[in-house]
């Protein structure tokens, strides 16, 4: 099980890097419209050169022509890029023609059912996104999704990766490892979360405080 980072942004990408917990990057247009005034390409390969694993980058033709020679451009650019293809029918087969005849590793995004996930794994996906945040915005429920996709995949012998993104609370990113997700895609800001707790805060305080207030007495010598 693996946490990605679910941003563009360089600061945010270069600061939990260092924590040594994200082994992958996603990105989507929405994504990087809140980097207004970069250069598209430039960012992903300094994105890649901070995190050396899969960088997701999403494709935005809506032809199939058009998104596989999308795909090779961005592939082109760096051995760790993954292409997002959105989820639909035509998606399905711009799936099979890059995992199987361009090999071109692929993330099937936009994903809001097990039966769509099933689909994308059997066309060759290599990694499945589930969006819980949005799947709850219909009012289903989003752990169920990500349970029985896992489920399909073990049964039938699948060996697509599910990523669960759309995170839109802390313990999402909990009860979707527990579900059963191989990978979440985790915004910034929760990270911060994650590591924080106030009890912790306070206990470190007070263990220190003791701890120099020892020292200053002369009580403890190093
Ligand atoms: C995942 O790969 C997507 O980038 C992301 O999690 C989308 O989530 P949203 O619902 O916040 O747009």
């Amino acid at each position: 099980m693996s946490l990605f980072i679910d941003t563009a942004n360089l600061e945010e990408i270069v600061e939990i890097a260092k924590w040594g917990v994200i082994s992958g990057v996603t990105t989507n247009p929405k994504i990087i419209s809140k980097e207004p005034g970069i250069s598209f390409k430039e960012r992903i390969l300094e994105i890649c050169d901070i995190v050396d694993g899969p960088i997701s980058v999403e494709l935005v033709n809506e032809n199939k022509d058009d998104m596989i020679k999308e795909a090779e451009e961005y592939s082109s650019w760096h051995k760790n890029i993954v292409i997002k293809v959105p989820m639909s029918c035509m998606g399905l087969e711009v799936i099979k023609i890059l995992e199987r005849e361009k090999n071109i590793r692929t993330n099937v995004t936009v994903m809001m059912a097990a039966n769509q996930a099933f689909l994308a794994a059997l066309a060759g996906g290599t990694y499945l996104s589930l969006f819980i945040g949005r799947i709850g915005d219909m009012g289903y429920d989003g752990l169920q999704v990500i349970k029985d996709t896992k489920k399909m995949l073990i049964e039938q012998q699948l060996s697509s990766k599910i990523i669960v993104g759309s995170i839109r609370h802390l313990m999402d990113i909990n009860k979707s490892i527990l579900a059963g997700a191989d990978i979440v895609t985790v915004p910034y800001k929760f990270f911060k979360q994650m590591a924080s707790n106030p009890k912790s805060a306070e206990t470190i305080n007070e263990f220190n405080s003791i701890w120099r207030d020892m020292r200053e007495k002369g009580l403890i010598k190093l």
